[in-house]
């Protein structure tokens, strides 16, 4: 017999049929004469009911059934008696896959910390909080991909291992296959690289941006979506070390054709998890419900899927940053001096204090911020003409605070050269990138979505190393 997948059968109603299911037992519970087993798959958030006849099978076969036993049950699909559930399994035939000590296994089915689940993160996809997380991240990866193949745009893998720098902040992991404790020297004494795997220095990709700008300048509409490695050594509940990125890449896009893509992106995404994911995000909002229990009202965040159709019914605020400063050097946790960084004036960089205060308590909606400082910006965007600002554009989320980076490009050779001089890149290793600049340039914009920022939006959770696998942070690299 086939193996029935639990979510499938859950979803039938042609009872006294014999299935198969296999899955681990996340609960059991009985009495003299009878046992109930629940059994999960990870199909769905939802277990199976198995029922065990003592007085039919005998009460040996549940040796070994318990929390986190793997299972395989034959049965008859029965429509359930009990309250509870809609069907159950009335077991023929258990037969235990593999046993798992009850006095070793960590789980138990009772709530556990996070922080906990996070030391355990090999064995927290048996969770429902980590179920489905992980079935909703999935949805989200799909819905990008679907968002982007019916608008038209190609799938471009752009290298991990790379020579530059994209972002020129220069937090990179570097790639190297020699000797740590005796690297060949060039004759300044210096490391030469030269002799190195690539033949010269190499590292970890921060962005796909400029490969795909590259494919954009002809392919029209690109995008990339793969991991992107940083060594910021930020310990936060919002940075990785290792995270993935969506950066879509379109040519004659100018930063208002930019902004919609990217609103539109999101928005489309967000329907899609309401339309897909309903049982795992009920879930969730009752997760954050419990969380947030102890907390003063004011404190509270929205409800989620109240706070998810707010994201798809309600248009961006689209303001500049010089706008934005305005706003907060008038606020009152500046004037009281209640952030930690103090808005001065014009030209500061904003930290995630600041958007969260536009968000969340100025405007009370997403905020996609533009025109911001040169200075505090990379090298590629475009410059605007008051020779001050770029244009750059910076989606701001509740609850999350920057959840998109993005810009117009600069398309023009000389600004761009006098830029990067300015900067201290050295155009001449940026040769292929120059060339796009040189031959048929076209004005052109892309953005970054952090989609980890994004499952963190969706699912309600406040720590990103929650919302990824396997997460990557300093000091961090166990699972
Ligand atoms: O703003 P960033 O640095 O932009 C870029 O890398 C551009 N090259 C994107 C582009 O225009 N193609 O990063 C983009 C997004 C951020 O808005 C944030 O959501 C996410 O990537 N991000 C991180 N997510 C998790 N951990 C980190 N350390 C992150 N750094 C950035
Ligand atoms: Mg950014």
């Amino acid at each position: 017999m086939k193996r029935a997948i639990i979510k499938n059968l859950l979803q039938q109603d042609e009872f006294n049929q014999k299935v198969l299911v296999k899955g681990w037992v996340r609960n059991r519970r009985g009495s003299k004469n009878v046992a109930f087993i629940a059994l999960n798959d990870g199909s769905c958030l939802n277990n199976i009911q198995i029922v065990v006849d003592f007085s039919k099978l005998g009460e040996e076969v549940m040796e070994g059934v318990s929390v986190g036993a793997s299972l395989s049950v034959e049965g008859m699909l029965t429509e359930s008696a009990g309250g509870g559930q809609k069907m159950e399994v009335v077991a023929d035939k258990i037969e235990v896959l593999g046993v798992a000590d009850p006095e070793k296994y960590p789980l138990q089915p009772k709530k556990h910390s996070l922080e906990f689940l996070r030391d355990i993160a090999h064995l927290r996809f048996r969770t429902n909080t980590f179920g489905a997380i992980t079935r909703v991240r999935h949805a989200m990866i799909f819905a990008i991909h679907k968002f982007f193949n019916d608008n038209g745009f190609y799938n471009i893998h752009t290298p991990i291992i790379t020579a530059s720098d994209a972002e020129g902040a220069g937090e990179m992991f570097q790639v190297s296959t020699l000797d740590f404790k005796n690297p060949p020297l060039n004759e300044e004494g210096e490391i030469d690289y030269k002799q190195d795997f690539f033949g010269r220095k190499t590292n970890l990709t921060v962005s796909g941006q400029l490969e795909a700008e590259l494919a954009a300048l002809a392919m029209g509409q690109v995008y990339t979506f793969g991991p992107t490695f940083r060594a910021e050594n930020s310990n936060t509940t919002r940075h990785l070390a290792e995270f993935w990125m969506i950066e879509p890449e379109v040519a004659f896009n100018d930063l208002n054709d930019n902004m919609d893509l990217a609103e539109s992106m999101l928005k489309f995404v967000t329907q899609y998890a309401l339309d897909n994911c309903m049982d795992d995000l009920l879930f969730l909002s009752k997760r954050l419900k419990d969380e947030e229990k102890g907390k003063k009202a004011n404190e509270q965040s929205m409800e989620l899927i109240e706070k998810l159709k707010s994201i798809v019914d309600n248009d961006f605020v689209r303001l500049t940053y010089t706008e934005a400063i305005d706003i907060l050097r008038n606020s009152k946790p500046n004037k009281k001096k209640k952030f930690d960084y103090i808005i001065e004036g014009w030209g500061a960089d904003l930290q995630s204090e600041h958007e969260r205060y536009l968000v969340e308590k100025h405007f009370k909606k997403p905020v996609i911020l533009i025109d911001y400082p040169a200075e505090i910006k990379a090298f590629y965007m475009k410059m605007n003409d008051d020779g001050k600002t770029v244009r750059a554009m910076d989606i701001l989320f509740p609850g999350i605070g920057e959840i998109v980076g993005g810009s117009q490009r600069e398309e023009r050779l000389d600004v761009l050269q006098a830029k990067m001089k300015a900067m201290n890149i050295p155009e001449e290793e940026m040769w292929w990138f120059m060339d796009t600049r040189r031959f048929g340039s076209v004005p052109h914009s892309g953005f970054g979505l952090g989609f980890e920022r994004l499952i963190l939006f969706i699912t309600g959770m406040n720590n990103i190393r929650d919302v990824i696998p396997f997460p990557r942070a300093p000091k961090q690299a166990e699972f």
